[in-house]
Order: structure tokens, then C-alpha cells, then sequence
């Protein structure tokens, strides 16, 4: 799998030119969401080039379980604070208690997704598709490992207060998306990387299944 390595602005700037293109003309779009560090610069880079959403739709990949959406760490927030505020889209969706079970179908009911942001993390997960998720899971509710609890505590004031469950879209519909931007940035992401696009396709790795994905572009940045 081809994996482009560029700086981590010229990234972001042709993932969003990519995205801008699509809704030029008014077209539709139903575009899947990621939160972590990593999109934030494709954020960053949207809110400048002001591409017309007004009809597009957002389905985010996932929220903690447990945090209100006023909560600085929720997803909610941190998509309000980097993309919402700056943008009239039709509607943004989030995995939650009371939408889980039907969230796949919402997201074919809109055709599928048509552009996916994905980061990845450390152990390997997409979402919060934690190892030994299965390929074709749906939207529920996961556990997180010891180790995505560690990663993910750096946002909060203590590790005890990181949350211990997650409502993740599945594996089936971020296969199904018509195109997919992964991006890892920073070289404590590299070995997994490779790992994930160049190595044995196993559920330890979620993110090894994307190697099965019929338009997949892979980003790299050391920073
Ligand atoms: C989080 C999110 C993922 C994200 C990953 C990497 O736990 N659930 O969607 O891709 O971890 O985060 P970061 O971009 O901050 O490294």
C-alpha cells in the first residue's frame, strides 16, 4: 500500500482541497468525521478555503460514553470548537445512547459515506474499533483498552477521568465509505502504520482491514 509522506500541512491542505472539490457546484455530500490532534489541521484548513456544506451531512466516528456534550473532551465539543461554529452544515450526527442501534442505517440512508477522515491509533484502532473488533461490526458500544485510555488521557486533568466506554461507528460502515483519507502524524505512529498497510490483514490490527478498501489514500507526517 502506497503510503504518502509529506509535511503535516501539506496534508491537511490536500485532503481539504480534495474535500472542497466535491461540494463545488452544491453537490451533496455526506462527509465521515474524525476527532483526535490529528484532523485538526484539515479542520484548520477547511475554515480558510470556506467550501460551501450547506448540503452536506456529517456522521462523526464516535463519542465517549458518559460525557455531556457541553464537556471540553467530548467529541461534540471539540468538533463544535474546530469545524461546527465555522460552517451551516445540513445536519451532524453522532453515535449515541439513543441513536447506536440505528446508526448504520442512518448513514446508508444517506447513500453511505462518501469521504471518510480517519486517524489511527497507537494499538491500531480506526474509531474506536479496538483490536479484535470485527470486520463487519456495527455502530455500538465499546470498552477501551488500557492503552487507548493512556493515549487518550493527555486531554485530561487525571487518567481517572478518562472515560472507559465509547459508542464507535463499526467496521461495516467505514468499509463502506466511497473514499477514505487515513492519516497518521508523528513517529510514534509509523511502525503501526506500516504495520496496518503493509502487513498481515488481522483483526489485532483494525486498521489492516483498510488494505481491503477499494479508495484509500494513507498519509504520513513525522510531524
Ligand atoms: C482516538 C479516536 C480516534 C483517533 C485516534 C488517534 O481515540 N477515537 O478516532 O483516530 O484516537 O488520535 P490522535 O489523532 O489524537 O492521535
Amino acid at each position: 500500500m502506497r503510503i504518502r509522506s509529506n509535511t503535516y500541512e501539506k496534508v491537511c491542505h490536500q485532503i481539504a482541497v480534495d474535500i472542497s472539490n466535491k461540494v463545488k457546484n452544491g453537490n451533496h455530500l455526506v462527509l465521515g468525521l474524525a476527532t483526535g490532534s490529528t484532523p485538526i489541521g484539515i479542520y484548520k484548513e477547511l475554515v480558510k478555503m470556506k467550501p460551501d456544506f450547506s448540503k452536506t451531512t456529517t456522521f462523526n466516528l464516535d463519542e465517549y460514553v458518559g460525557l455531556k456534550e457541553t464537556h471540553d473532551q467530548s467529541y461534540r465539543y471539540f468538533m463544535n470548537k474546530h469545524l461546527f461554529q465555522y460552517f451551516d452544515f445540513e445536519q451532524s450526527y453522532f453515535p449515541n445512547e439513543q441513536n447506536h442501534h440505528e446508526y448504520d442505517i442512518m448513514i446508508s440512508n444517506y447513500g453511505g459515506i462518501d469521504v471518510q477522515i480517519l486517524g489511527i491509533g497507537t494499538n491500531g484502532h480506526i474509531a474506536f474499533n479496538e483490536p479484535n473488533s470485527d470486520r463487519h461490526s456495527s455502530t455500538r458500544v465499546v470498552d477501551l483498552t488500557q492503552n487507548t485510555i493512556e493515549d487518550n488521557s493527555r486531554f485530561f486533568e487525571d487518567i481517572k477521568d478518562v472515560p472507559t466506554q465509547a459508542y464507535t461507528m463499526g467496521l461495516s460502515s467505514i468499509m463502506e465509505a466511497e473514499e477514505i483519507h487515513l492519516v497518521a502524524v508523528g513517529k510514534h505512529k509509523k511502525d503501526i502504520l506500516e504495520r496496518s498497510m503493509n502487513g498481515e490483514i488481522t483483526p489485532e490490527i483494525p486498521a489492516s482491514y483498510l488494505q481491503q478498501h477499494k479508495k484509500l489514500k494513507v498519509y504520513y507526517s513525522d510531524r
